[in-house]
């Protein structure tokens, strides 16, 4: 082999996607951010399950909650390449902090943006776009995960407003929300065309959010069940024409599941680096670790499976800039990232040994935080659904 190739050391973070000066510019005030800002307290706010409040302030302030919004209403006005990029860095350091930035981006702000009237947006989406406050969605009940078209949450139309009730579970950013997005069944009879969302705010007469969870991982990040008792929600707050919230709902998670792949992405990144970086230090029969094949098999193993995960992410945001349904595409992405982001972080641990094990080497709170990537935003089998449907 030649020797200029045998030294060559691969980053994944700077494989060349035909990335644009700006693209790269974002990617590095992302990966800047992450290292200076979410680095230095994210295992102590993983202890105590601590929001990180002062680091969203500042994604707000960098452009990073409101990323693809059109800066007439507040945002960065970016693509989605940019924003896989960002959030592939924030993810790689906190994975917290990056659910908090991918459901204000990809399920509050672009649901607004795409859907909600010229006043709504005015209202709600500009604070929203420039991080001032963040968002929620609001689709989950105790029986209505997955199947997600058996909504129990009611809204009645009382006239000039809608009577909500009803319970919705593992709401991401549920306490620290101050714009709710809620699916609600109005007719029952419709069934699915019988749904619709609406922008609830906090605050509201009989709604109640209900007690932080304890969770396995990404605990930084805060997750709430809400209660809804005889809410009145405004008619001019509900989103779309009469009926229209499934269809609302599955569009915006279609875009939802890019910004999970890339969170997906990212920790598996994060992982591998780390574990790559350790192989490198560590000594053990009398050589670095990383000389050993069982080693540096895994890490060989682990690199093609980011790089498989990379492709289909910026296969589906660079789909999505393009204008094309991205049903399929973010279903694929968002799978196959969520898959192998566990089996990295887990073979991460492994190579890290007893110190994979301790919180200081960071690689089992990547492997704790991982396994959400499979379940939120539709679960593996969900996308395996939503990708089997699109083969005929
Ligand atoms: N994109 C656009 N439209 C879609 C769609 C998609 N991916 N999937 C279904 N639809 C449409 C269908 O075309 C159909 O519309 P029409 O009647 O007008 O043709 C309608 O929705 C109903 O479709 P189905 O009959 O196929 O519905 P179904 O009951 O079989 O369920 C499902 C479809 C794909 C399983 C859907 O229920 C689903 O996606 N479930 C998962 C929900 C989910 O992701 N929950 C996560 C909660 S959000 C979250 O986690 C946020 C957070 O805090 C991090």
């Amino acid at each position: 082999m030649p020797s200029n190739l045998r030294k060559q050391t691969f980053n994944i973070t700077d494989m060349d996607f035909n990335l644009t000066e700006e693209h790269l510019m974002i990617q590095q005030a992302a990966r800047d951010f992450a290292q200076q800002e979410l680095l230095p307290g994210v295992i102590e706010r993983d202890e105590h399950s601590k929001f990180p409040t002062e680091q969203v302030k500042m994604m707000g302030e960098l452009g990073f909650m409101g990323m693809m919004v059109d800066p007439k209403y507040g945002g960065a006005g970016l693509d989605s390449v940019s924003y896989v990029l960002a959030m592939t860095e924030i993810a790689k350091v906190d994975a917290s902090a990056a659910v908090i930035m991918s459901v204000n981006n990809s399920l509050v702000c672009a649901g607004m943006e795409k859907y909600c009237s010229e006043e709504q947006k005015m209202k709600y989406l500009v604070p929203l776009a420039k991080g001032e406050v963040i968002g929620a969605f609001c689709l989950s009940e105790p029986e209505a995960g997955s199947d997600a078209t058996s909504q129990k949450t009611t809204a009645i139309d009382k006239g000039d407003y809608y009577l909500l009730n009803g319970t919705k579970n593992w709401i991401t950013n549920g306490g620290t929300a101050s714009t709710y997005l809620v699916i609600a069944q109005t007719d029952i009879e419709k069934g699915h065309k019988g749904i619709n969302a609406f922008i609830v705010e906090k605050g509201w007469a009989g709604f109640e959010i209900g007690p932080k969870e304890k969770k396995m991982g990404i605990r930084g990040s805060d997750t709430h069940s809400l209660m809804f008792t005889d809410v009145k929600v405004p008619k001019e707050n509900r989103i779309g024409a009469d009926g229209f919230g499934f269809s609302f709902a599955m569009n915006v998670l279609n875009g939802g599941r890019i910004g999970i792949a890339s969170q997906a992405l990212g920790i598996a990144t994060g992982a591998y680096e780390l574990a790559l970086k350790y192989s490198q230090e560590r000594k053990a029969f009398g050589k670095e670790i990383f000389k050993h094949q069982a080693i540096a098999f895994k890490l060989a193993d682990m690199y093609v499976k980011i790089t498989a995960a990379k492709l289909l992410v910026m296969k589906a945001a660079c789909e999505k800039d393009e204008g094309k349904d991205i049903a399929h595409s973010g279903a694929m992405a968002k799978l196959y990232a969520s898959e192998i982001a566990l089996e990295v972080a887990n073979e991460a641990v492994q190579i890290h040994g007893g110190n994979g094990y301790v919180a200081e080497y960071h690689v089992e709170r990547m492997m704790r935080d991982s396994k959400i990537t499979q379940i939120y935003e539709g679960t593996s089998e969900i996308q395996r659904i939503v990708i089997s449907r699109g083969l005929v």
